[in-house]
C-alpha cells in the first residue's frame, strides 16, 4: 500500500457553475461482496462496473490469497470461485489497507475455517475496533488473538465445526450483520441474525442471488430476522455494480452549493437503505430530480439531475442515520451553506469510521469559519448562505487518513469565499479513483 505514505495537500477554490453529465464509479459495498461471494461460489462470476479503488483491490488480493482466481479483462472482473467451504489457508497475512468493510467481512468469510489467518491494515484501520465482529465469531467457536482492545493485527483460527449462532447485532452495523452471515455459510444448520435497526442489505440480496437459502422476516418489535442455512451450495453469477451513492454525494452536494450549477449523475444506486442523504437534502430544499428510475441487477438505480439550490437547515431524524452514515461529513458541509441550523444526531458510529469523523468534521468546519457544536453523538451546524467569510487561505484541514473527510472539504472550498485546503488527498483513491478528474471535468477549481 503506497497510499498515505507521502501526503498530498490539495486546494479547492470558489468555482463557476458546475455542468455536465458524469458516471459515478461502482458501489464499494456491493463491489467487496461481489468479489467475496464470487470467490466462494462454485463456477464463474462476471462483475461489470466493479469499483477499482484501493479498498476493493485489497479484497481482490485477499480472495486470490484464499485460492480464488480473480482477473480483469476489458473492464469486466472475472472470478472463478472454489465452492462454499473450499477456501484455502493463505500463506501470508491478509492486508486490507484502509478498508473496514473488506477486513471485517473477510473475518466472517473465513473466520470459521479450520485454519489460521492473520489480518493487518494501515494506521487508520489498526485503530478501529474489531471486537464487534470477533465477539460473534468467538461464539461460533473461533479462536482469536488480537492487539489490545481487539484491534489489528488479528489472527483467527476456526474450529473443526463451527456453531451456528443466533446473534442480535448490538449496534447499527451492516458489517457486523454481514460478517455473521458470511461465517454462517460455513457452519452446519441455521445461523440467525437479528437486526433491531435495518442497515444496508446488499449481503442478503447478494446471498440470495448466489442461490443461498436465506429467509428474512420482521419480528414483533419491527426487528429484522435473517435466517441462513449453512454449508449450502453457492453458484456464480453475473453482477452489474451500480454507481456508489456515497461517492455521488460529493458532486451532488457540490452542484447544490455552487450557484448556477446543473449536472447529471448517471446510474446511481437508489437502494432505500442508502438514500438517506438524498431524502434529507430534498427536505432542506435541494433540487434533485430522480430520472429513469429502474431496476438493474436486482437493485434500484436512477440518474440524478442536480441544480444549485438555496438550502434550509433542518433537524435530521435520528433513525435515518443508518441509511446515510457515510454521508454526514458532506451533509455537514451542505449545512454550512444552509440558512439556519442543521441538527444531526445518532452519530455514535461516526466516531469509529476511517477517522473519528465527528471530531474531524467539527474541526475542519471551525477551521474554515463555520459555527458548529459537536456533542458525543451529535453535531449542530449554523449555516452561512453564500459562503461569505468561509474558507481559510492559511491552514489545511486534517484528514486523518480519511477519504470522505478529504472529499467533503474539497467540496466546501468550491463554494466558500476563501479557498479550502486539505492536508492529504491520497486516501481518496481508496473509494473514488478519478475524483479529481470527475470534479474538474464538471468545472470545479481543485488543484
Ligand atoms: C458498510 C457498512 C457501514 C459503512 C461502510 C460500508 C458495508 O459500516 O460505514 O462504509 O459495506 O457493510 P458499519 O457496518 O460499520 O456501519
Amino acid at each position: 500500500m503506497s497510499a498515505g505514505l507521502i501526503a498530498k495537500p490539495v486546494i479547492a477554490r470558489r468555482s463557476g457553475a458546475l455542468s455536465g453529465t458524469v458516471r459515478i464509479p461502482g458501489d464499494k459495498s456491493i463491489s467487496h461482496r461481489a468479489l467475496m461471494l464470487g470467490g466462494l461460489a462454485a463456477g464463474r462470476t462476471r462483475i461489470a462496473g466493479l469499483l477499482e479503488g484501493e479498498d476493493v483491490i485489497n479484497t481482490a488480493r485477499a480472495m486470490r490469497a484464499l485460492g480464488a482466481t480473480v482477473r480483469e479483462e476489458g473492464g469486466t472482473w472475472i472470478v472463478d470461485g472454489l465452492g462454499n467451504g473450499a477456501l484455502l489457508e493463505p500463506e501470508a497475512p491478509l492486508d486490507f489497507g484502509n478498508a473496514g468493510t473488506g477486513c471485517r467481512l473477510t473475518m466472517g468469510l473465513i473466520g470459521a475455517y479450520d485454519f489460521t489467518t492473520t489480518f493487518v491494515g494501515d494506521a487508520s484501520l489498526s485503530k478501529r475496533p474489531m471486537g464487534r465482529v470477533l465477539d460473534p465469531l468467538r461464539q461460533m467457536g473461533v479462536q482469536v488473538a488480537s492487539a489490545e482492545g481487539d484491534r489489528l493485527p488479528v489472527t483467527l483460527r476456526g474450529p473443526k465445526t463451527a456453531n451456528p449462532v443466533s446473534y442480535r447485532v448490538p449496534m447499527a452495523s451492516a458489517q457486523v450483520k454481514s460478517a455473521v452471515l458470511l461465517a454462517g455459510l460455513n457452519a452446519p444448520g441455521i445461523t440467525t441474525v437479528i437486526e433491531p435497526v435495518m442497515t444496508r442489505d446488499h449481503t442478503e440480496r447478494m446471498l440470495e442471488a448466489f442461490s443461498a437459502n436465506l429467509a428474512v422476516e420482521t419480528g414483533a418489535e419491527g426487528e429484522r430476522i435473517i435466517r441462513l442455512e449453512g454449508q449450502g451450495r453457492l453458484t456464480g453469477r453475473d453482477i452489474d455494480v451500480p454507481g456508489d451513492p456515497s461517492s455521488a454525494a460529493f458532486p451532488l452536494v457540490a452542484a447544490l452549493l455552487v450557484p448556477g450549477s446543473d449536472i447529471i449523475l448517471l446510474n446511481v444506486l437508489m437502494n432505500a437503505t442508502r438514500t438517506g442523504l438524498i431524502v434529507t437534502l430534498q427536505e432542506m430544499g435541494a433540487r434533485i430530480d430522480v430520472l429513469n428510475a429502474r431496476i438493474a441487477g436486482g437493485e434500484d438505480v436512477a440518474d440524478l439531475r442536480v441544480r444549485s439550490s438555496e438550502l434550509k437547515g433542518i433537524t435530521v431524524p435520528e433513525d435515518r442515520a443508518p441509511s446515510m452514515i457515510d454521508e454526514y461529513p458532506v451533509l455537514a458541509v451542505a449545512a454550512a451553506f444552509a440558512e439556519g441550523r442543521t441538527v444531526m444526531s445518532g452519530l455514535q458510529e461516526l466516531r469509529i469510521k476511517e477517522s473519528d469523523r465527528l471530531s474531524a468534521v467539527a474541526a475542519g468546519l471551525k477551521l474554515n469559519g463555520v459555527d458548529c457544536e459537536a456533542a458525543p453523538a451529535a453535531l449542530v451546524v449554523h449555516g452561512r448562505p453564500g459562503g461569505k467569510g468561509l474558507g481559510n487561505a492559511a491552514a489545511a484541514v486534517a484528514t486523518h487518513l480519511d477519504h470522505r473527510i478529504a472529499m467533503s472539504f474539497l467540496v466546501m472550498g468550491l463554494a466558500s469565499e476563501h479557498p479550502v485546503t486539505v492536508d492529504d488527498a491520497t486516501m481518496i483513491a481508496t473509494s473514488f479513483p478519478g475524483f479529481m478528474e470527475l470534479m474538474t471535468g464538471l468545472g470545479a477549481a481543485i488543484e
